[in-house]
C-alpha cells in the first residue's frame, strides 16, 4: 500500500489489504454494516448489515485481474451499456484501478468511501471524451450509491450507464421482482423491440430485459431466504433484469455452470432511449439506495 492510500482509511474502521488476484480491496467494517470495494472497477463486492446475511452475489468464479471485469458485486457500466464492436462490453471504468479520494464516518454508524475515474490517452482511443467519473458508498443499513458523471470536454456528449447489482437470492426460480408492471421494456437479444410487462418479473428461463422510462422503486422477493431486497432510485430512468439461466451461465468462463439460481441482478441505470446528453462542463448524478426487510 502506498503512503498516500494509507494516509485515507480509518484504522479499525476501513482498511485496504491485498485481495485475490493481488488487487487493493478497501474493508470496511462499520458499526452498522460490513462491506468490501476493489479499487478495481470500483466495485463492491460484499455489503452485510449488521445481523444479516450477505446481500451482494459474487461468482465463485470471477477473475481478478486488472484490465478485466470482476464477476458479481455492483460493475460500473460507463461509458456505454452492452456490447460495442471491438470494445469493452459495458464501458471500460469497470475494467481499470480508481483512485480512493476519502473515507469518512457518518453520525450513524455508517462509512462513506468515495472513488474516482477519469479519461486519458487510453480511454479516448476508445472513447473521443473528457470525463470524471465519482462513485460513492455509503455502507451502512442501507447500501447508497451514488455515481456521478462530470463533462470536462468542451462539447456535449452521451452516455449510457448501470451500476449491475448481483443480488444474491436463495432461488431465482422463486424470486420475483416487483415495481416493473406495465413498463416497456427491451428483450435480448432482439433490443429493437418495446415490449409491455404484465405483472412482477418471474424467472422461469433466460431472463435479460432492459426496462425504459421507469423511475420505480423494485422489491426483489425471496422466500428461500425470507427477505425483500428494495432498490430505490434516482436520476436513473432504465433498470436492468437480468438472470443468465442455464446455456448462458455454461458458456461463461467467470461464471459457474450451477451459479445462475443464486443471483439475480437489478440494475439501476440509464440506456438506449434514456441515455443521458450532458452539456460541456455539467455533471449527471444517479443514486440507487439499498435497503432490506423481511418477507413471509
Ligand atoms: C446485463 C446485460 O446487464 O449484463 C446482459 O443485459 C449481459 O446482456 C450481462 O449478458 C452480463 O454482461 P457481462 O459483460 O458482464 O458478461
Amino acid at each position: 500500500m502506498n503512503d498516500d492510500l494509507r494516509s485515507k482509511v480509518i484504522p479499525g474502521v476501513v482498511a485496504l489489504e491485498e485481495g485475490p488476484g493481488g488487487l487493493d480491496v478497501l474493508v470496511v467494517t462499520g458499526a452498522v454494516a460490513d462491506a468490501r470495494i476493489f479499487l478495481h472497477g470500483a466495485q463492491l463486492s460484499h455489503w452485510q448489515p449488521r445481523g444479516a446475511e450477505p446481500v451482494i452475489f459474487m461468482s465463485g468464479k470471477s477473475v481478478f485481474e486488472v484490465g478485466k471485469a470482476i464477476r458479481g458485486g455492483v460493475p460500473v457500466c460507463f461509458p456505454w451499456f452492452g456490447p460495442r464492436e471491438g470494445l469493452p462490453a459495458h464501458g471500460f471504468v469497470r475494467n481499470v484501478v480508481w483512485e480512493l479520494e476519502g473515507v469518512e464516518q457518518g453520525s450513524d454508524g455508517s462509512v462513506r468511501v468515495a472513488l474516482a475515474t477519469q479519461s486519458s490517452g487510453k480511454t479516448r482511443e476508445k472513447w473521443p471524451h473528457d470525463f470524471v467519473a465519482r462513485l460513492i458508498y455509503t455502507v451502512g443499513a442501507k447500501l447508497v450509491m451514488e455515481f456521478e458523471v462530470e463533462n470536462t470536454t468542451g462539447a456535449a456528449f452521451t452516455f449510457s450507464e448501470a451500476l449491475h447489482t448481483y443480488f444474491a437470492v436463495g432461488d431465482a426460480r422463486r424470486a420475483t421482482v416487483e415495481g416493473l408492471d406495465a413498463a416497456e421494456y427491451r428483450d435480448f437479444p432482439d433490443r429493437t423491440k418495446l415490449l409491455r410487462q404484465q405483472g412482477p418479473v418471474v424467472f422461469t428461463e433466460e431472463t435479460d430485459c432492459v426496462y425504459v422510462n421507469t423511475r420505480a422503486a423494485c422489491v426483489l422477493t425471496d422466500p428461500v431466504m425470507r427477505r425483500r431486497i428494495v432498490v430505490e432510485k434516482e436520476g436513473s430512468d432504465t433498470t436492468i433484469v437480468w438472470n443468465p439461466w442455464i446455456a448462458k451461465s455454461a458458456a461463461m468462463a467467470d461464471f459457474g455452470d450451477d451459479e445462475w439460481p443464486a443471483m439475480v441482478c437489478i440494475e439501476t441505470g440509464n440506456a438506449f432511449e434514456n441515455s443521458v446528453t450532458l452539456a460541456a462542463g455539467a455533471r449527471h448524478k444517479m443514486i440507487a439506495r439499498i435497503s432490506i426487510g423481511k418477507s413471509g
